[in-house]
């Protein structure tokens, strides 16, 4: 039956082998990896979408999302370690539920990963835009942000993904040292953020708390609703799973790079928000009927104009230096981001094009989208196609939305690995697993219960978004995948 066209275990490790890519990366790289992936927009930059949602408040969706994430990471990391191939939730799912679900949960990832690229785009031309004003060289205020955030063209976030896109073209790729210098740089940035933010906490800017209270399905507000949207601040840990073909002992490495980068930024994330919210207060504006405005909404972004309100900064952890008195620190940190966010795109248009890769290697996808440059031996069609779409998300789009549309994607994928690892067991129980997820069957379950509660407390736009991609979706699998798939050759 082909809704179990199931591409089995072994056929996929023996695919991988044919192809395979040389292993170099230890435990302590796949960690910065990880790092490098994880710290971004999320942080720098939703923080203020957060506090727009929750108030003080979004200290607690802060946890919620690391909660999540670490009972996925455990779930991911048995399947990455048993399935140590390219194309991560993708690839497990071609194995546990077969090709339709698959290509569903590949579809899913463009959403995780091109609009995500799209998303930190957008954050990073929030930082620069701060800097040139700074430095007395802003851009017209029209070409600073999209139409719906107040603008019409966000001119540096469109650039900043071609020049991305240009640079994988030729080349370039996730190099470790480079990661290793934009991982400093990051966490430097983070800890003078912390070291300066938290001495000066006040515990008159916690009151009141939840002025949004506790949020509800779809409504995409209060703590849940901050939840789900801060949820992107952890997304990338994944992204350790992709690189399996490329790592020693992946068995072993694999799980360690995974919840080792995961625990370092909840411990940072946590220390930023505290400080975040205490030193200057963190409380959203609130519409004529007393409920916090929507981000990425013309109410609010009008009700911000001239604001010196954290929730309506678009460089939040910068902005909250400056209004401290450290002008200099606050750019520096703007410096910091500018820096270091591009390798966060880098990262997910790479990602992107990777499971592409894998897609297309299994049929699913045109094989000339995966055709390789003669020159630069990239994948040149497909890097170039995303990076045009990427580019224009990040053109028109704010990154709440493009952020918030990206979770919708990671969550299912999430989901259906949790729900991969439990049928494995019961199928396989033999199978080799380096890494157990411990107490499965709390862990797994849980996993799936805390995706669909951030699932659902996205809002209703973010979820119709997601219903209509996966339509698409499945209109061009049997267009095309169902028929051309190497499963449906003999
Ligand atoms: N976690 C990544 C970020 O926050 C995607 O930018």
């Amino acid at each position: 039956m082909q809704f179990h066209r199931v591409k089995p275990l072994d056929l996929i490790l023996q695919t991988a082998e044919k192809k395979a890519l040389k292993r170099q990366l230890g435990a302590f790289q796949l960690t910065m990896l990880g790092i490098g992936a994880i710290i971004g927009t999320g942080i720098f930059v939703l923080t203020a979408e957060a506090g727009q949602k929750a108030g003080p408040g979004m200290m607690i969706a802060f946890v919620i999302a690391a909660v999540v994430c670490a009972l996925a990471a455990l779930a991911y990391a048995e399947l990455a370690s048993m399935v140590p191939v390219s194309g991560s939730a993708y690839t497990y799912t071609y194995a546990v539920l077969g090709e339709v679900l698959a290509w569903v949960v590949g579809w899913a990832l463009v959403l995780e990963y091109a609009v995500a690229a799209g998303a930190v785009a957008v954050g990073w031309s929030g930082y620069m835009n701060g800097l040139l004003i700074s430095a007395g060289m802003p851009l017209p205020e029209m070409l600073r942000t999209g139409p719906m955030d107040g603008g019409s063209f966000n001119l540096l976030a469109f650039i900043i993904s071609l020049v991305v896109t240009g640079l994988l073209v030729i080349g370039t790729s996730k190099s470790a040292k480079v990661n290793a210098v934009l991982v400093a740089i990051k966490i430097v940035a983070l800890i003078a953020f912390i070291g300066v933010a938290v001495p000066a906490v006040q515990d008159v800017n916690f009151e009141p708390f939840l002025p949004a209270g506790w949020g509800s399905p779809m409504g995409g507000i209060g703590v849940l609703g901050a939840a789900a949207s801060i949820f992107f601040a952890y997304v990338g840990f994944d992204a350790v799973s992709t690189a399996a073909e490329e790592t020693k002992n992946p068995n072993r490495n694999i799980p360690i790079g995974l919840i080792g980068s995961l625990a370092v930024c909840t411990v940072f994330y946590m220390l930023v928000s505290y400080g975040a919210v205490g030193a200057v207060g963190s409380q959203p504006v609130l519409g004529a009927d007393g409920v916090p405005l929507h981000p990425g909404s013309a109410e609010l972004a009008a009700a911000c104009a001239g604001s010196e309100a954290l929730v309506c900064s678009k460089e939040p952890l910068a902005h909250v230096l400056r209004l401290l008195g450290f002008a200099s620190l606050g750019n520096a940190i703007g410096l910091a981001a500018a820096l270091a966010l591009p390798s966060v795109i880098l990262m997910m248009i790479y990602g992107q094009t990777r499971i592409f890769f894998v897609m297309s290697r299994d049929g699913l996808l045109p094989e000339r989208l995966s055709k390789v440059h003669p020159k630069f031996h990239t994948p040149h069609v497909i890097t170039l196609l995303t990076g045009v779409f990427v580019s224009l998300f990040a053109a028109m789009f704010p990154v709440g939305v493009l952020a918030d549309i990206s979770n919708s994607g990671t969550l299912f994928a999430f989901i259906m690995v949790a729900i991969g690892v439990m049928i494995l067991r019961v199928q396989q129980p033999d199978r080799p697993r380096p890494f157990r997820t411990p107490f499965v069957w709390v862990v797994a379950p849980l996993a799936v219960m805390g995706c669909l509660l951030l699932f659902l407390n996205l809002s209703m736009y973010t979820i119709s978004m997601f219903l209509g991609w996966t339509v698409i979706g499945l209109l061009v699998y049997y267009a095309y995948g169902h028929r051309h798939s190497h499963l449906a050759k003999p």
